[in-house]
């Protein structure tokens, strides 16, 4: 089963999850890149993400290396921004077709529960098929659980 992590990251707790998956083995991931991101610091990050978040702005998402196509199972992994998902992971779901896949989500936020989020996802990719989806919580600040969750879910196929 082959399977590309897509993913976004502010502030570098997704960036950790990547780092953990791409010890899997058939696990290929790419970071999405955006034209506007929020300010890195202060309560602009917070004022400017969670208003592009809730409005679905445009991103203006750079495109990808690797094809969705060549994948059996995509797995989507974001930060999430007033309780939803972020423009980047928005923008890359419209943008890229990902019907028939296998499809995990996984959604790292402070309070660990982006189900919200999650479920809004699920929604727009009917078409793929549901594997799981995992919470996590700041990734990057709880390193262990981090790696123990992943490897609950991703070792055991
Ligand atoms: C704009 C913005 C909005 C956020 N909104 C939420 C939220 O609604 N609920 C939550 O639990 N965490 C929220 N967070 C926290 C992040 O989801 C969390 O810190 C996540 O691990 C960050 O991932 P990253 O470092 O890969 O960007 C928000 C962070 C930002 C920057």
């Amino acid at each position: 089963m082959k399977k590309l992590l897509i993913y976004y990251s502010l502030t570098g707790n997704c960036d950790y999850v990547a780092e953990v998956m791409r010890k899997f083995p058939q696990t290929a991931t790419e970071k999405l890149l955006v034209e506007k991101q929020p300010p890195l610091k202060g309560l602009g990050k917070f004022l400017h993400g969670g208003k592009s978040a809730l409005l679905k702005e445009d991103p203006g998402l750079k495109p990808i290396k690797a094809d969705p196509s060549d994948y059996d199972e995509i797995v989507l992994c974001y930060p999430v921004w007033a309780g939803t998902c972020p423009p980047a992971i928005n923008a890359f779901v419209k943008r890229y077709s990902l019907k028939g896949k296998r499809l995990f989500i996984i959604a790292a936020s402070a309070s660990g529960n982006g189900n919200k989020s999650i479920e809004q996802l699920r929604k727009a990719l009917n078409q793929c098929e549901f594997a799981g989806s995992l919470n996590l919580i700041n990734p990057a600040a709880r390193k262990e659980e981090t790696v123990r969750k992943l490897a609950e879910v991703f070792t055991e196929e």
